[in-house]
């Protein structure tokens, strides 16, 4: 069998995770909208080089880097979960962060991973099939337009650029956040420690590679646009300041709740 005959068709609407069918799995609408009408490839929804290593890791469910599992902790601690809440992981790849999502909501709670690439959704199902977890899900959408009929209580972006330094996406899925919602985020940064002037360059040239040509491309700040829409907001350094964790609240917006009365 083919790589893309695992491939998830993106013709289909509504959740893509066969574990969304178990009873009493709550069912998320999800828009596919903007991918569905311009018929992209599936090929073409993974940079070349993520492409390479989801296949390369597909036999491995529970792959992970070994420099980023203690970072994962902290950026679920730092989401604040509670046993029966909601948690929205976007851009969740292969699913590296579900384990310690799942464990932080229990049984009753809910984990959600968005993720625009079928390729990579492939592995992220793998994972989930393997621990049989019931109450975790991830969706093939772009998080800039999917769309689900419940709210979150807190958002993780782990090394998903193209979800907290775009101001369009964030406008998306703060829709779905309830307010007050914790947030945690982990990426690449432009370091100021010296020497890093001549190496910042080249880390967003390599950076860019294994990215989306639309991926917001590294600086100093790239956290701006999630500050932005921020009540709180905290930021530590990792690797001689080349890698950032940032957590903290959303603050709360005006707009209709999800049954279009004012939250
Ligand atoms: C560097 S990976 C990180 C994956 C995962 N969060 C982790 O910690 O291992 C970023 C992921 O975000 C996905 N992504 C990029 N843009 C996206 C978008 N607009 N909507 C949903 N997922 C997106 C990419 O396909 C990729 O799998």
């Amino acid at each position: 069998m083919g790589v893309f005959d695992e491939v998830p068709r993106l013709e289909s609407s509504g959740i893509v995770t066969p574990a969304a069918a178990t009873p009493g799995a709550k069912l998320f609408v999800v828009d596919l909208g903007k991918m569905r009408q311009e018929k992209i490839e599936p090929a073409e929804l993974t940079p070349p080089y993520w492409r390479y290593l989801a296949r390369l890791i597909r036999p491995f469910p529970d792959f992970d880097l070994f420099f980023v599992r203690h970072l994962r902790k902290r950026a679920v601690e730092k989401l604040r979960l509670a046993p029966g809440d909601r948690v929205l992981d976007a851009g969740c790849g292969p699913g590296g962060s579900f384990s310690n999502l799942q464990e932080a909501v229990a049984g009753a709670g809910l984990v959600v991973g968005v993720e625009i690439s079928p390729e990579v959704v492939v592995n992220a199902q793998r994972r989930i099939q393997k621990h049989g977890w019931k109450n975790v899900h991830v969706v093939t959408a772009n998080a800039e337009n999917v769309s689900f009929d419940e709210k979150f209580d807190a958002l993780l972006m782990m090394g998903a650029a193209d979800i907290y330094a775009s101001p369009a996406i964030l406008a998306n899925l703060v829709r779905y956040l309830r307010p007050g919602a914790h947030f945690a985020a982990f990426g690449a940064k432009f370091s100021r420690r010296i020497g890093a002037k001549l190496i910042n360059p080249l880390f967003r040239f390599f950076v860019a590679r294994a990215s989306f040509a639309s991926t917001p491309k590294v600086d100093f700040e790239p956290w701006r646009p999630l500050k932005d829409r921020s009540a709180s907001f905290h930021i530590e350094e990792y690797f001689f300041g080349f890698m950032f964790l940032a957590w903290g609240e959303l603050a709360p917006v005006e707009m209709p709740s999800l049954d279009g009365d004012p939250v």
